[in-house]
């Protein structure tokens, strides 16, 4: 069988010799583009223990701590914080590893990663593995440098005609807000700030689906929300979302229509959902969080009709003459990048995949709903992120009355606990599980929680 140009590159190269130039194959849908991860990485890098065990046994069981031996945690600390930026699981650091090597030992490589054919693409390569993780296509993905640049080219492309607004709401990160606020000031648009509840831990699913309901107006050109919200912990429920403004939209002209765009960088990677069948029009997310994805790296997904309502921002490498309708090529910013780290996604969907996104999912509630079950019956904590499955994820917001959010994180970090805060109009200290947490980790923090209460 004829060598492959890409196997062929890398073997002229040096790069794979030995067994290591032999074909393999991966169990994942992005078995072939993924082929290079398996051959070049090396030994213990593929998602096993230390001892080789593998991380899922037969029956489906996960060995979790020999998840959490794949990161570099400091052992001496507790990490409730790891949604704040990745830690690289060992998968991940190897193939940041392998193409560093690759760069390193012939810069040229880059020019078939970006111009070759696509068979040694390694822009293909990335896409189809993003697109088999969110359940939609590789040419409805933009792999842009993380979900505050994503925003902003979305915002700053939507084209939009003066009176039309761009509404976004005051749970939102502030790059979200500041994304619609630069856009609107170039003129075309106005912004509108809501409010989709008053009470994190009391909103429920119609109220934010009337309130939403109440605020789209014919002018409304796009309704800006969070998935899962870093200011209350609060997971609002797209697909109802999604439904609220497919009804706003009945009647509507292309070019009046109101996209739904999510920023999704808390739910991507923590819960179990196919992304592109949320409902969503546009989809934005760091892969460099809950994904454990490269620093520096995330997505833009859209429908094609919704790349269509959007103008290039920044010229893109992979399409040098854009015309008209826009596509996700488009909005890839271009120049060199940090290779190394952009074409290391698939690593990190790879090692999710193999774990299970379902079982990843599972392990992140079980261990939040164990948090949020301590803390509702801790008295005098107040818990602000809903106690319901249905409206929360992997993020808890909570308060000690007496403490402000910057003397809990630093009592908590006095005792060896890692967390964060929310840093928005109303501060909370915050808390995130995730697979690199145990339970004894949600069990200790509860322990010191009370400790400061009762001090
Ligand atoms: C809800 C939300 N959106 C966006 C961001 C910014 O993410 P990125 O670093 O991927 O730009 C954050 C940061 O923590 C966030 O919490």
């Amino acid at each position: 069988m004829a060598m492959s140009n890409r196997r062929r590159f890398l073997v002229n190269a040096g790069l794979l010799t030995g067994a290591a130039a032999l074909p393999t194959t991966t169990a994942t849908t992005t078995a072939t583009a993924a082929g290079a991860t398996a051959r070049a990485a090396p030994p213990g890098d593929a998602p096993t223990s230390p001892s080789g065990q593998p991380l899922v046994d037969a029956s489906g069981r996960v060995d979790w701590s020999a998840v959490r031996a794949q990161f570099r945690l400091a052992p001496d600390r507790v990490h409730l914080n790891a949604f704040l930026l990745s830690p690289h699981p060992a998968p991940v650091r190897a193939e940041i590893d392998r193409l560093r090597r690759l760069m390193d030992a012939d810069p040229s490589w880059v020019q078939r990663a970006y111009w070759g054919d696509p068979s040694v693409k390694e822009w293909v390569r990335l896409r189809a593995s993003l697109a088999g993780y969110l359940g939609g296509r590789p040419e409805e993905i933009a792999p842009v440098p993380n979900t505050t640049i994503g925003l902003a080219l979305v915002y700053q492309g939507l084209r939009v005609r003066p009176g039309q607004e761009l509404f976004v709401t005051e749970h939102d990160h502030f790059a979200h807000q500041n994304a619609v606020r630069l856009a609107a000031a170039r003129g075309d648009a106005e912004v509108r700030v809501g409010r989709l509840y008053d009470d994190p831990a009391t909103v429920s699913v119609d109220e934010v689906a009337e309130r939403l309901r109440a605020a789209i107006t014919p002018r409304t050109r796009a309704v800006g929300v969070t998935w899962v919200q870093s200011s209350t912990g609060v997971k609002l429920p797209v697909p109802v979302l999604a439904e609220v403004v497919a009804r706003a939209n009945a009647g509507r002209a292309e070019a009046d229509r109101c996209l739904l765009v999510v920023d999704g960088v808390h739910g991507l990677g923590a819960e179990d959902a196919d992304v592109a069948a949320l409902g969503a029009d546009i989809f934005v997310s760091g892969t460099h969080k809950w994904l454990f994805g490269p620093r520096g790296t995330g997505l833009v997904w859209a429908r094609p009709d919704a790349w269509a309502q959007l103008r290039p921002v920044t010229p893109s490498f992979l399409r040098r003459d854009p015309v008209e309708p826009t596509t996700a090529d488009d909005l890839v910013p271009g120049g060199f990048l940090a290779f190394e780290h952009v074409f290391a996604v698939p690593a990190a969907v790879d090692f999710h995949r193999r774990i299970g996104r379902d079982r990843v999912a599972a392990r992140t509630r079980e261990l939040s709903a164990r948090l949020r079950r301590g803390l509702a019956d801790t008295p005098g904590v107040v818990l602000h992120t809903p106690l319901s499955e249905r409206l929360s994820s992997g993020l808890t917001c909570f308060e000690v009355p007496g403490l402000d959010h910057h003397e809990v994180a630093d009592r908590l970090a006095e005792r060896r606990i890692r967390i964060t805060n929310a840093q928005y109009r109303v501060p909370y200290p915050r808390l995130g599980t995730g697979i690199t947490n145990r339970s004894e980790d949600v069990d200790r923090v509860l322990a010191e929680i009370r400790r400061l209460v009762r001090s």
